[in-house]
């Protein structure tokens, strides 16, 4: 092993340290190179960093204690660089015999540590509201209804004329929504505003396809309310609208009495409130009975046992003369129809028990999280 001894420096310029340096480094890696065996390796350890004797240790001392103040930082990053050599030369002695010091190293450092955790990868879960949005729109495919969807910047024709608000018509400040700027130049309408209702689907539906229709829209809408804890201005619907020859009024019935049923229970029980919309006639309110109470009375339905939650109707004949100006078979004389809409919201809060609207769009993972 090659064991000179440290020898005094005399000058501790770049050029000088350079050389001293490389000397002491060719050594340590001359005398690595053939360690062999767990006391030679002991040996070299002591001898390279022994922390009285050894000779790293020596030169901190000596050349350190010697230097010049100019020269100590220079010094002091060599030795380090000494040092880490040193180092990983021992590592590598440690870990298997002679061999390339730095390349040990590095596999060392890349190698994988099978005991360490895993990195965790949460699963996504559908949010509740699409996931509610779904579950009422295949209680509806299975009776044999396909889906349309339509668009949520809509023209003020499908949204509002078509479906029989006529301009100016008071019923219009019932659904009342945000409409795109300067467009006073076109006619009525043409404006365009964000749909407060899925129903002008039902009239792009009917325009695109003759009777019979059977048809679920799922979609957002926009309103003009306030928000509070049962309120937002951006909600979701899911339409349903039925054209055929002979649709009754006990066709709706037995349609939404069923799928009632579906969605909250064998047990819950329906009835039909007399009601208005300028779309159906006559037009009703839903009620179920209260799935908190049964029926008895409760906070949640303000003692009445019953809670309203949707909208429907037989389809007004109307509606049936705009759908003919294209398609001329939605004569309501031959055939007739009913259609409903229901807030998805306001049945998701239900169905899972929550108070707040905004849970459903705050992202909170600590609400979110509970549906996966
Ligand atoms: N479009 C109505 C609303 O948003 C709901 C509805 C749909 C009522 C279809 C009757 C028939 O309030």
């Amino acid at each position: 092993m090659a064991n000179e001894a440290i020898p005094n420096l005399t000058a501790f310029d770049e050029a000088a340290l350079g050389k001293a340096f490389a000397a002491l480094e060719a050594q340590a890696r001359e005398a690595a190179a053939v360690l062999d065996g767990e006391a030679a390796v002991e040996a070299f350890r002591l001898e390279w960093l022994g922390r009285k004797q050894g000779r790293l240790n020596e030169v901190s001392g000596r050349w350190l204690k010697a230097a010049p103040p100019e020269a100590k930082k220079a010094l002091g990053v060599r030795f380090n660089a000494l040092k880490a050599v040193v180092e990983d030369l021992l590592d590598a002695a440690l870990g298997g015999g002679p061999g390339d010091a730095t390349a040990d190293a590095a596999l060392r450092a890349e190698a994988i540590d099978i005991t360490l955790p895993g990195t965790r990868r949460l699963t996504g879960a559908e949010h509740p509201i699409p996931r509610t949005m779904n579950e009422i729109v295949a209680v509806f495919a299975a009776l044999g209804y396909s889906v349309g969807v339509g668009p949520e910047v809509e023209t003020d024709y499908y949204n509002f004329e078509s479906m029989n608000f006529p301009p100016e018509h008071p019923a219009r400040d019932t659904q009342d929504t945000l409409v795109v700027a300067n467009q006073e130049r076109k006619p009525l309408r043409d404006r365009l505003l964000l749909r407060t209702h899925t129903s002008p689907v039902q009239m792009r539906t009917m325009e695109q396809q003759p009777p019979p229709v059977r048809i679920v829209i799922p979609g957002k809408v926009h309103r003009n309310d306030a928000a509070d804890a049962t309120h937002s201005p951006i909600f979701h619907q899911v339409e349903g609208l039925c054209v055929d020859t002979n649709i009754t009024f006990s066709d709706l019935k037995g349609t939404l009495d069923y799928a009632m049923k579906a969605l909250f229970g064998s047990s819950v029980k329906t009835r039909f409130f007399p009601s208005f919309f300028p779309f159906t006639e006559p037009s009703a309110d839903v009620q179920i009975s209260c799935i908190f109470c049964g029926g008895k009375g409760c906070r949640k339905c303000k003692d009445s046992g019953w809670i309203e939650l949707l909208g429907c109707g037989m389809v007004d004949p109307a509606v049936f003369a705009f759908a003919a100006e294209k398609q001329p078979a939605y004569d309501s004389r031959k055939i007739s129809g009913f259609a409903f809409g229901m807030g998805v919201e306001r049945i998701a809060m239900m169905k899972y028990g929550i108070s707040e609207i905004g849970s459903f769009f705050a992202g909170d993972m600590r609400f979110l999280g509970q549906f996966a």
